[in-house]
């Protein structure tokens, strides 16, 4: 009788035992398995794609010295999951025919859009009426610092600036 009971036991540890190997292997290959399965699954959402894109202008020679020329730019940029568009307008100016500065038209104060106004002298922002000078810097308004400018280069005679995502 008492080895009966013995043998019972035994075989319900055994049973216990082999159900835990099984599980803990089961566990240990959910994990190798799903661990770079969700990675791959999450990162877009996590990951932030570098984006630099060189854009060309247009041409140094096509600028008249001391007024600044605006060139509306467009490009889609991927943030993870989400697609938006960028668009903009770059405005270049150069003061001897070879130099060239590139500035945003992103008002510093709150993001509203510039526009180059011949009449004021400066980058006119409507919102607060902010203005910059043709160098960027601030003739008036609240705009805490100067246009913002693009990393800019000239390559064959043609005006190219890197777009930072
Ligand atoms: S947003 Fe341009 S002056 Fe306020």
């Amino acid at each position: 009788m008492s080895a009966l009971r013995t043998s019972h036991g035994d075989e319900l540890g055994r049973r216990k035992f082999l159900s835990g190997i099984i599980g803990m292997v089961a566990g240990a290959v959910a994990v190798v398995v799903g661990l770079p399965a969700i990675g791959y699954l999450i990162s877009p959402g996590v990951k932030r794609q570098s984006q630099e894109k060189r854009l060309i202008l247009g041409p140094v020679a096509g600028l008249t010295p001391g007024i600044p020329t605006g060139f509306p730019f467009s490009r889609k940029i991927k943030d993870g999951w989400v697609e938006s568009a960028q668009t903009g307008v770059a405005y270049a100016v150069t003061h001897d025919g070879q130099n060239v500065k590139v500035f945003s038209n992103v008002c510093t104060h709150l993001s509203c859009r510039v526009t180059w106004d011949p009449d004021k002298g400066g980058f006119f922002c409507p919102c607060h009426d902010g203005l910059f000078g043709v160098d960027g810097e601030i003739l008036a308004g609240p705009p805490p610092r100067p246009l913002d400018q693009f990393q800019t280069k000239i390559e064959n005679g043609q005006i190219q600036i890197l777009l930072e995502a």
